[in-house]
């Protein structure tokens, strides 16, 4: 298979305005919910990563009709909640985790079967914290030993609704039961350890379908109603923006403007953080975009502080730790993590991944079972092993510009399934990094 290398000369700042693309998580929901809807939806600032890609792909293969993208912009022909058909073949999901967790939920409520499987990453990550519950409900799923995908899901089973305490804080479980509920009989209701991206309940509501939010930790759904079509404008993702603030913010010179970033506060965690080091991020024209808050942010290079981050901010900076890494290498005195044993489990283990980089780079980073220490220090050039981590390989090409010499990133295709264009993004302003297929 074609892979990607990334080359990046050290030094340097970042300078100008960008959009980088849609949101990930709100992108797959648009397909996922205007496809069980009544009626047609249109998105724009669809985010036309491989990711997603599936997702839509999928919902093809099972017989709603969706055009495009078409520079961001989908139209999905809604089939209604019991329209789908049964797919010809199973559906691969690639490398997204987020296609095969929610979509779980919508099928398990369908009459025909299907098989959901995807690529070596996604086949190792942990599925049972969707299928129990889903079996709980009446669902009849089969997964490997290690319960694990390819998911056999059985169609023609009765869901119930039930009460469920999540014992992970996921909003993709959260996501897939709620996505269940739509098709059990009586109440779904489910309660989180801490709160998480509430994306799928903001997108629900503005579906036209009723949920009960009793707090930032409890909600829930009845089964039997129906959705309607509806317009979505997809903000920019602050996972991909992640990148630039933190790059911004270690390099000396810098001053970015993030254009139409989403900013929901179940998001905001790397700001946040960002912020306790020391960093000048600044929320310009906060606005209202289809349910979910927007803004531009500005960020400029800031002296950073290492610290203890606080454990209730890492369910809204899950997906960011690879970058907010880089931040801590780059700071003075130490950052300690805890609690964040789910890093493990993405599309690497991402920390113990990172500490392998950061330490390439000439960096102390320790990892501990739920997190790590990250002494600040001076980055070296060097090679680093992205392990097909398209997070883990955007951090390392963002550290660049604190290297003393010259970075070279192994296996970066991955890139393309959150963040198409990059390379040619961050080109613009000023990060010198060449690619090249391998
Ligand atoms: C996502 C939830 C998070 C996140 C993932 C997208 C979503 O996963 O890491 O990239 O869209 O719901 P978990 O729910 O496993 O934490």
């Amino acid at each position: 298979m074609t892979n990607i290398t990334f080359y990046i000369q050290p030094g340097g700042f970042l300078r100008g305005r960008l959009r980088v693309p849609g949101d990930k998580s709100i992108s797959h929901r648009a397909i996922m919910l205007g496809s069980v809807a009544e009626g047609v939806t249109v998105i724009t600032g669809f985010l036309e990563g491989e990711d997603c890609l599936a997702t839509l792909k999928a919902f093809r293969a099972m017989g709603v009709r969706i055009d495009g993208p078409e520079q961001g912009r989908v139209i999905v022909q809604g089939v209604g909640l019991h329209g789908l058909s049964a797919p010809k073949g199973r559906l691969d999901m690639g490398n997204s985790g987020t296609s095969m967790r929610l979509m779980s939920g919508i099928l398990a409520g369908q009459i025909f079967d299907t098989v959901l499987t995807g690529d070596a990453s996604l086949t190792r990550r942990p599925m049972r914290r969707v299928t129990e519950p889903l079996t709980l409900m009446g669902a009849h799923i089969e997964a490997t030993k290690t319960g694990s995908a390819p998911l056999h899901i059985h169609g023609g089973q009765r869901l119930t609704g039930i009460d469920y305490p999540l014992p992970v804080a996921s909003a993709q479980v959260k996501s897939c039961l709620l996505l269940a509920g739509l098709y059990a009989e009586g109440l779904t209701r489910v309660t989180e350890p801490a709160p998480t991206r509430d994306h799928t309940e903001r997108m629900l509501e503005g579906f036209g379908y009723p949920l009960q939010r009793e707090s930032d930790r409890t909600v829930t759904i009845a089964g039997g109603g129906q959705l309607q079509g509806t317009v979505i404008d997809v903000p920019a993702d602050i996972s991909s923006a992640a990148f630039f603030l933190v790059g911004a913010t270690i390099a000396p010179g810098s001053d970015l403007l993030l254009e139409h970033v989403g900013v929901n506060p179940t998001r905001t965690g790397v700001i946040d953080i960002l912020r306790l080091m020391g960093a000048d991020i600044e929320v310009l024209n906060p606005r209202l975009a289809g349910g979910e808050p927007v803004a531009d942010l500005r960020v400029r290079h800031a002296p950073l502080q290492g610290i203890r981050i606080p454990e209730a901010l890492v369910p809204l900076a899950i997906d960011e730790f690879p970058a907010l890494f880089i931040a801590a290498a780059c700071a003075k005195g130490v950052t300690v993590l805890t609690g964040a044993e789910e890093l493990r489990v993405k599309e690497s283990d991402r920390i113990q991944v990172m500490a392998d980089g950061l330490n390439a780079l000439g960096i102390a980073a320790g990892p501990t079972s739920d997190g790590i220490v990250i002494q600040g220090g001076t980055l070296s050039g060097g090679a680093i092993a992205s392990h097909g981590d398209h997070r883990i390989a955007m951090s390392f090409a963002i550290a660049a510009l604190r290297a003393s010499g010259p970075l070279l990133i192994q296996d970066c295709i991955n890139v393309n399934t959150s963040f198409p264009g990059f390379v040619s993004l961050a080109r613009n302003v000023g990060l010198t990094l060449v690619e090249q297929k391998a």
